[in-house]
């Protein structure tokens, strides 16, 4: 294709047909079952289904104890409480990533300390994060972010030489391995989530997962009203410690088990997809590819491209000729799952910024807190990042085949041979 192509954007023909991308995640015979089979018992909180849930998820990610969750914000919450974080303590979490990674932080009085992203794995560069320690640090908060584990190695051995507890993100990442082994197994306490976008949808949901059973206990405080014993075991209604209400429901639980039985299969096809989608689009020139480093297996959660914006001659303007460059893919019939993701770092959100989270300033007006600099130049990586990429969920996930994923490469070529009419998209039409 060598240019002067009229874009679907000002009106020319459109690379992908309608109704070409399926959406997620695939329903069949075994979800309706499981779900019908839930409304047909008689416990629809913590039933039969949730139980199950927490003992084949945590089978199959190979951890001892799991606790099904509402979210994986609230998953996220108990792994920060379990691991002793309080008010004024730190807790270090990458620039860039979903904003509850960091505001879990903040749940719990205890404050965020930003660390930038290497540039490769869009993930918190681990070589970043021994400055960012004081001696306030509690936690490390290992993100991996769009299917790509961290390489966990050395956040282990950087938290093992400072006493710190690390909490794994893996909300974006199930089944994503380093060094053969799956997110979720290296931290102390670790978050995965289930709502809709994620390798694993039960509409919402998440999996708070650990092998320590004191972790496991304190979270399941945290879960369930701050009791000590569940729902699922005979209660004595009375709080022992501050709780919230994170618990899943039996119906969710069960659609979630009927998607692990195919997580697997998922992860394989998003494999394939994505190696059809780098065929296509390897050597475009401008078009910054995802890695998958040597010592990782990435599940393409998120396949996440970044635009060369020097290459292309918009380094002054990236986020917006991005935007542009995003409405002209969708117009191309690029229409579901593809956009960019978080296009704010999170020391420039509003909630760190105003430094108030609790009222008064709170947590980072108490006495025991250090000052802390949001300032975003701190993060070059995460800005450059945040303004350059955008990414795609649905035309590399099951049931679409890989065909599709070369229909969107194309799309994206087609729009790089013709870059100057992207120029003149009206982002605001
Ligand atoms: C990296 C990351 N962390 C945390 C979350 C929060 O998960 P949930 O929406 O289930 O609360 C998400 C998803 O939204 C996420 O992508």
């Amino acid at each position: 294709m060598a240019g002067k192509e009229k874009l679907a954007v000002h009106g020319g023909p459109r690379l992908i047909p309608p109704g070409t991308i399926k959406p997620w995640p695939p329903i069949e015979v075994i979800d309706r079952r499981m779900v019908l089979d839930s409304l047909n018992g008689e416990i629809h909180t913590s039933g039969v289904h949730c139980q199950k849930f927490q003992e084949e998820f945590a089978a199959w990610n190979g951890n001892r104890f799991a606790i099904n969750t509402n979210s994986g914000t609230a998953a996220l919450h108990m792994a920060v409480a379990a691991c002793g974080c309080g008010v004024g303590d730190e807790v270090i979490v990458p620039a860039y990533t979903w904003s509850s990674s960091a505001t879990c932080a903040l749940h719990h009085d205890a404050i965020p300390v930003f660390v930038d992203i290497n540039w490769e794995t869009m993930n918190i560069d681990p070589e970043k994060i021994e400055a960012a320690i004081s001696e306030n640090t509690r936690a490390i908060i290992a993100v991996h972010l769009h299917g790509l584990s961290v390489d966990m190695e050395r956040v282990m051995a950087v938290a093992a030489r400072h006493g710190l507890k690390v909490i794994e993100d893996g909300c974006q990442s199930h089944g994503a391995t380093f060094r053969g082994r799956k997110v979720g197994t290296w931290g102390h306490a670790n978050a995965f989530s289930f709502n809709q976008n994620k390798c694993l949808c039960s509409g919402d949901g998440g999996m708070f997962v650990t092998d320590d059973e004191d972790l496991y206990l304190r979270a399941r405080q945290v879960w369930s009203f701050g009791e000590t014993r569940t729902p699922m075991e005979d209660r004595d209604y009375h709080a022992y410690a501050l709780g919230w209400m994170y618990r899943g429901n039996d119906m969710l639980a069960a659609f979630g088990r009927a998607q692990l039985t195919r997580l697997d299969h998922y992860l394989e096809v998003q494999r394939r997809n994505a190696a059809r989608l780098t065929a296509v689009l390897e050597g475009t020139p401008g078009v910054i590819l995802p890695t998958e480093p040597p010592d990782c297996w990435h599940t393409y959660y998120n396949y996440t491209i970044r635009l060369d914006m020097e290459a292309l001659g918009h380094a002054d303007d990236a986020a917006a000729f991005r935007n542009k460059f995003v409405k002209a893919l969708q117009a191309e019939g690029a229409d579901r799952g593809v956009g960019p993701w978080q296009r704010w770092i999170l020391p420039a959100m509003t909630v760190f910024q105003a430094r108030n989270a609790y009222g008064h300033g709170h947590p980072w007006s108490h006495p025991r807190a250090r000052p802390v600099d949001y300032s975003p130049d701190q993060f070059p990586l995460a800005r450059r990042h945040a303004d350059w990429s955008f990414g795609m969920t649905y035309p590399l996930r099951a049931p679409n085949s890989p065909d599709v994923a070369e229909q969107v490469g194309l799309a994206i070529r087609k729009l790089i041979d013709n870059i100057d009419d992207v120029d003149r998209v009206d982002v605001a039409a």
